[in-house]
């Protein structure tokens, strides 16, 4: 069996306020698929819940007290836009699982035969970051590409750090540093990437790649195994 790729797609990439400009990008993303199908790979893309998990949450917080109530409705939101993309590649005839997987085990068995599997979020306590690092660990994956709306991880958040550097490669030690490792974020909220999903990989052993998915390039070439631009996170320093 050829080797699986998976990306964990941020739901940010599938802003419905900003129709247009991704219709360009799903039309490249569709490119791509349609690309690596031809030549025998797999792929799993795990999607984030972006606006609708957002605007679920942000509907019951005041009511419902239990975080991981407001996970499910998070998960919710990652399987909605998870179902969008899986009908927007299904849409031009792409090998595409016919159903969301809610497991990673599920993910598991239908990547072997399918060459995309198309995936939101799996239980409560962690966003899609983790799902897809448990599934690249499960399928012995080269490393976990995390496709997310910033082009790099830096030292510190950039929104509000103008001396905030970008790295270009790291140890998940270093990350962990920067993130936190293993305590879960609150329903909702949002780190370049999620602290459980960092401690999964160290427990792996697993590289992880943060790239821009705007850009359906640095995908590419992340996919491809070529240099790209973004940050390389590596499990073992040496
Ligand atoms: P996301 O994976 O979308 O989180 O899950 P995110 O970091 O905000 O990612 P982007 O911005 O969409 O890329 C949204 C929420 O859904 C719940 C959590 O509450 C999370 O904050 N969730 C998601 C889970 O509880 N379990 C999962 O497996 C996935």
């Amino acid at each position: 069996m050829s080797p699986v790729h998976v990306v964990a797609l941020g739901g940010s990439l599938l802003r419905p306020e900003e129709a247009d400009a991704r219709s360009m990008w799903m039309g490249q993303l569709r490119q791509l698929m349609v690309h690596l199908e031809g030549n025998e790979r797999r792929i799993a893309l795990v999607v984030g819940g972006g606006l609708p998990a957002r605007e679920g949450i942000a509907l019951a917080k005041n009511t419902v007290s239990d975080a991981h109530r407001l996970d499910e409705i998070g998960i919710a939101g990652t399987r909605l836009n998870a179902t969008v993309l899986q009908q927007v590649l299904l849409d031009i005839g792409c090998d595409v699982a016919p159903s969301v997987p809610h497991t990673i085990e599920q993910a598991r068995l239908l990547l072997d035969q399918h060459h995309i599997v198309v995936m939101g979020g799996t239980v409560p306590g962690h966003t899609t970051d983790t799902v897809a690092v448990k599934l690249a660990a499960v399928v012995h994956a080269r490393h976990c590409i995390i496709a997310t709306n910033v082009s790099h991880v830096y030292t510190k958040d950039p929104r509000h750090h103008d001396d905030a550097e970008a790295l270009t490669e790291m140890t998940l030690g270093e990350l962990g540093a920067i993130v936190g490792v293993g305590t879960p974020l609150e329903p909702g909220a949002s780190a370049v990437v999620d602290p459980v999903a960092v401690k999964v990989a160290m427990d792996a052993g697993l590289d992880l790649a943060v790239l821009d998915g705007r850009d359906i390039r640095l995908l590419d070439d992340a996919l491809d195994g070529q240099p790209f631009d973004g940050t390389i996170i590596h499990a073992r320093g040496d």
